[in-house]
């Protein structure tokens, strides 16, 4: 597990009011799972709002050449703070900067959140899938800080497809998510299905996770099927996994939402 530079809470300011569609906020910890996956927080302006499943827009670089790039919020609804994880791209824009990010740096946050990847695009359900590739597992975090979706759903299944083991962000945090003091009362059960890709027997689960749905062995590991008429689905991640899913998942007769008509299926393809 990475190292953790967490500063005192001494250091957490709100950002100043300003006219502007962004606001600075300060980073308060820096955590590298591995030398180049990282999760950091940063000090949240008071009036940001988001639904679990958006994404907001961070920026970072010189003054005069600042790179945007679309995030996802891992952190909680209600928390005082904002938290998203982050992979470094070889030679990106953005990674560039991302990878000097120090506690205490300002980085550049968009006021607005947007996306549809949250739960109101979806028609009620017994079972909610969430998968994720890599990074594609932020925004699932938030949801599942959620009290509310550990009431409206039976059983919540998060799918985390990895090339290595070491990339499984938050594996233990998530394991123990169900014995949360906030989830006590919970209605669902959480089945957790890591899958590593590229370190034999790393993991029960080891083929990418389409394949894994084709053939039954997602659905036998969660002990769960996988019907239009319970299921409900998420998706978030790689572009090529988002399509070969969608087409599987379309087969089986689940929509995405149609104009304002909840569907069984919605998706955020990360590039
Ligand atoms: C809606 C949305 C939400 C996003 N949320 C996140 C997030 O929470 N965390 C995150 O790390 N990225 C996220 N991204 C991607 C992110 O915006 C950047 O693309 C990424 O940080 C790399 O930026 P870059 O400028 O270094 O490289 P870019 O020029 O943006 O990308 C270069 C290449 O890197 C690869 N790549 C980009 N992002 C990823 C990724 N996340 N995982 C694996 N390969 C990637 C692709 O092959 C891409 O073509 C999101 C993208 C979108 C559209
Ligand atoms: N992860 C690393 O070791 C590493 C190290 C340095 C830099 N990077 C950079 O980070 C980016 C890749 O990041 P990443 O590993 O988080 O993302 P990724 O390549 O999307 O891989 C994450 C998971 O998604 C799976 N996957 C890939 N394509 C898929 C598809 N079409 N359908 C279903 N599953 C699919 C992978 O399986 P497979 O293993 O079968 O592909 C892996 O389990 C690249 O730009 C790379 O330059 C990664």
């Amino acid at each position: 597990m990475g190292a953790i530079e967490e500063p005192g809470l001494s250091t957490f300011r709100n950002s100043a009011h300003n006219a502007e569609k962004w606001t600075n906020e300060r980073v308060l910890s820096i955590r590298y799972w591995t030398p180049t996956l990282l999760s950091f927080r940063t000090t949240r302006y008071r009036s940001f709002r988001f639904t679990p499943g958006h994404y907001t827009r961070l920026a970072l670089g010189a003054e005069n050449d600042l790179v945007w790039r679309p995030f996802s919020l891992a952190s909680g609804a209600y928390d005082d703070f904002l938290e998203f994880i982050a992979v470094l791209v070889p030679g990106g824009a953005f990674s560039e900067p991302l990878g000097q990010l120090r506690t205490g740096d300002t980085i550049r946050v968009d006021k607005a959140s947007y996306g549809f990847l949250t739960i109101d695009q979806l028609a009620p359900g017994k079972d909610l899938w969430l998968l994720a590739s890599g990074t594609g597992l932020g925004p699932y975090l938030s949801i599942l800080r959620d009290p509310a979706v550990w009431q409206n759903y039976e059983h919540l299944i998060l799918v985390h497809s990895v090339r290595h083991a070491s990339e499984l962000a938050w594996r233990d945090d998530i394991a123990k998510f169900p014995e949360g003091e906030m989830f006590a009362e919970a209605k669902a059960t959480l089945s957790y299905l890591p899958v590593v890709t590229r370190e034999a027997g790393a993991t029960a689960l080891a083929e990418r996770i389409p394949l894994l749905l084709a053939d039954g062995r997602l659905e036998a590991a969660a002990g769960t099927a996988l019907d239009l008429e319970s299921s409900r689905v998420m998706v978030c991640g790689n572009p090529e996994m988002a399509r070969e899913l969608r087409q599987l998942l379309s087969r089986r007769r689940f929509t995405t939402n149609r104009r304002s008509l909840p569907g069984q299926m919605a998706f955020e393809k990360y590039w």
